[in-house]
This record gives C-alpha cells, structure tokens and sequence, in this order.
C-alpha cells in the first residue's frame, strides 16, 4: 500500500484525499489552515457537495490523517491556490513555491511531486525547477515532478473524480505510469499520459475554451436584448446544428477556473491573447449588464424602492457554497458604487453572514423585496415559484420558463 501526502484541503484537495483514502491508499492530509485542519480531526467537513459526507466517513474509517505538518513519504499531490496577479494578469506561484519548498525540507529522495493545480504553461520550468534546484536537489533522480491537473466541478466533484478523463505530464514515461497506476484506483475513465508544458497548456486551453463559449453567449443575450430577442429560443435552436453547441448566457462568470485560468495567457501572451481578453471583458461586464436590467425593471414599474430589490445567490454556481470572484459580489460592489443601498440578499448554501443586508431565512428576506433578480440556479429557489410569483422576477439563470419572468 503507498502513502501519500495530499498538500491543500481545499476544494480540490480534500475531495481527492477522500476519494485516495476510499480506495485504499494510506492518505495524510494536510493544510496550512489549522481551523480547517482542526474542523477535519473533529469529524466536520469544511464545505458542501453531494456524497461527500459518505465519502467523509468511509475515508476516516480507513484512516486518513489531517495534519498542518508535511510528511515524508514518497508521493505528494498539491492542490494549492494558484491565483492571478491582478495587475499584469500573470499566474501568482507563491503556493506552489511554498508547497515545493516545505515538500523538499521533508521528502525522501526518489519522491514523486503530483501538481494538480491549475497553472500556466511553462510554470514548473519557470518557478517550480529553480526552486527545487536552489536546493541542489537533482530533478529526475533525487525528486521526479508530474503535473495532473484537475478538471472536476464543484457540485459534482465525487462523480467526477471516477468518471473524467484525467491528463498526466511528466519528463519521464516510467514516472508517468506509476502516478496513472495510483490515480487508477479510482479513475474510470481515460488517463492520458503526455510531458508536463502540453498538460500545463491544455488545462488551461479548456478553461480559456469554456470562456470564449460563454462570452459568445452573453455577447448574444446583449444583442437579443437590444431588439427584443429570446436568446435562449435562439441558442436553443442553434445547437440543434449537428456542430454547435452554445453555452448559456449569465449574470458572469465565477469561480476558481473559468475567470481565473484564461487571465493566464493574457498575462503571458499579451500580444497573441486578443480573443481571450475580449471574452473574458464580455465576462466581467455582465454584473453591469444585470444592473442595467435591474434599472429597466425599476423604470418599467415605477415607484420600487431600491430597498425592495433582493438578490438571491451569491456563490458563482448553483448548490455549492463557493463564492470566490462570484457575480454577485461584483454586482453588489457595482450597485455600491451606483449608490443603490439597502439591497437585500440571500442564499440558502451561505450561513454566515459576508455582505450587508444578508437574510438567513428566505421567508424573511422575501417579505422585504418586490424585485426578485435570481443569480444563482439552487435547485432551491426552482421549487420556490408558487411563493415568489407575486414579485418582479429578473432570472439571469433562465430557470423559469414564464412569459412573466423577465431575463436578460
Ligand atoms: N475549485 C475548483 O473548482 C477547481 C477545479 C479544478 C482545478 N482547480 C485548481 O485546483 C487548485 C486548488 O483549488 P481549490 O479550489 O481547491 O483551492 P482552495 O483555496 O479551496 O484550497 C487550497 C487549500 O490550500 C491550502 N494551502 C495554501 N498554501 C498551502 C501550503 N503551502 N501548504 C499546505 N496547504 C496550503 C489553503 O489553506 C487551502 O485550504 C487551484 O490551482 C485551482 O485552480 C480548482
């Protein structure tokens, strides 16, 4: 049996952990986040998604470890954040280097590095080697590097995690067959093996592909809105063309991935990624465009006080608990800006309070509002239509299929 050492709880970490520990491999744990780690010793999970209580309780059963300490063993994985800089839209390494650094104070010769994190093409020739260099540590023979980057989403990561083609890239095929063999114990699918800039690339080719998509989407809803088109009914027939397939149009894009990962072309190839920058602009300009929507509504039934306006949703996704670069907060910081105070907000997957004017009970939060704009799709508030039928319903999410509603 091996043992590994999973770097990073978090979204991606702790569900992969689980799932290794599942499937008998001897699992550690660990993250910096003593709370989190803390949480996990108490037998509490750190974050919502379906199976995953299951998933918890198997795992603990077969022993999995959570610790803030890094262990020696010959095989880690490291799901840290890997961010963007915000003023020249390259990848931010400081966790991976940090992971790296505090890996190689404790690793065996002969380890075995798995990056699943998300990062640009070229970083562990840029930041990854030289860190493991400096420490005269030779790649290849004291320490093997692999990169696998995920492809889970959250809301169905358990699924996922058997069932998705996973990418394995490294500089050498032995090393590569060894890491396919451990993700074997629970992948299902095809497990593609490659070198490590091709898997660092083509990660974020299919996030950056997913950008574009939805940006075409919302470009579309923009024109529709114009001339009083349904972009949906036209979306909807489009890809009834045997080669089209449209995503759907929303309030923006959110998340760890979409909105992060295509920021790293720009950033490295600002005078090549022209279409990218274009769709990830279209993507950050759909809270204004929500905003403007909501300033229709309030001149199309006058009088509604900006006090009555109740925003449901404020993770990026439907039925996860993620609000990370969410729609929503940038729509909040927008409405700010544009001096709308006193808007009232609620999501059933937040129970702590993060924003003003948040409600913990949707009977409550409905009592105060007669505009109703729906930014998140919680399977929740799709059985909530008999309550909220009497508001003014702006469904950025196209959930409800009512000549009432308004959309986009
Ligand atoms: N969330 C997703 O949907 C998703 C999907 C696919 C890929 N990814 C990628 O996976 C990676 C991790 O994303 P996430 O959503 O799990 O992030 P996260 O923020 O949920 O979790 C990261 C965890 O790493 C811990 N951490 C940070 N530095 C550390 C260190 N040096 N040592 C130990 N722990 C450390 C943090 O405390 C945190 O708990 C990112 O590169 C992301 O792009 C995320």
């Amino acid at each position: 049996m091996s043992l590994i050492n999973v770097i990073g709880l978090g979204y991606i970490g702790l569900p992969t952990a689980l799932m290794f520990a599942k499937n008998g491999v001897e699992v550690v744990g660990t993250d910096l986040n003593e709370k989190l780690v803390t949480s996990l010793l108490e037998g509490q999970l750190t974050f919502e998604e379906d199976g995953m209580v299951e998933l918890f309780r198997i795992a603990q059963k077969n022993g999995i470890i959570f610790s803030t300490k890094y262990q020696k063993t010959d095989i880690y994985i490291v799901a840290v954040p890997t961010p963007y800089i915000k003023s020249n839209k390259k990848l931010d390494p400081q966790y991976v280097i940090q992971a790296i650094d505090q890996i190689l104070d404790v690793c065996d010769k002969g380890a075995i590095i798995i990056i699943e994190s998300t990062i640009s093409p070229g970083a562990i020739d840029k930041y990854v080697r030289p860190t493991i260099e400096k420490k005269d540590v030779v790649i290849g023979k004291d320490i093997h590097l692999v990169h696998a980057p995920e492809r889970i989403i959250p809301g169905n990561m358990i699924y996922e995690l058997e069932y998705n083609a996973r990418t394995i890239g490294a500089d050498d095929i032995s090393i590569a067959k060894r890491v396919k063999t451990l993700y074997s114990k629970f992948c299902k699918a095809e497990i593609v093996l490659t070198d490590i800039v091709s898997a660092e690339m083509s990660k974020v080719v299919e996030n950056t592909y997913r950008d574009i998509n939805i940006a075409f989407a919302n470009e579309l809803a923009k024109i529709c809105r114009k001339d009083n088109m349904n972009v949906y009914e036209i979306i909807r027939i489009a890809n009834k063309h045997p080669r089209v397939n449209i995503l759907q149009p929303g309030p923006g894009v959110g998340g760890h991935c979409i909105s992060v990962d295509p920021w790293f072309l720009v950033g490295d190839y600002p005078d090549l990624a022209n279409l990218i920058l274009e769709a990830r602009k279209i993507n950050d300009s759909m809270p204004v465009h929500v905003l403007d929507r909501i300033k229709q509504l309030m001149k199309e039934y006058n009088e509604i006080d900006i006090s009555k306006i109740g925003i449901y949703g404020l993770s990026y996704k439907e039925n996860v608990d993620d609000t990370r670069e969410s729609p929503t907060l940038q729509l909040l910081d927008k409405m700010k800006d544009n001096l709308f105070l006193g808007v009232k907000v609620y999501d059933p997957f937040i129970r702590e309070p993060m924003v003003e004017n948040q409600f913990m009970n949707f009977d409550e939060f409905l009592n105060e509002i007669e505009i109703l704009v729906i930014m998140t799709a919680h399977d929740h508030i799709k059985s909530k239509f008999d309550l909220i039928e009497n508001k003014i319903i702006l469904d950025t999410r196209n959930i409800f299929n009512c000549s009432e509603v308004h959309k986009l």
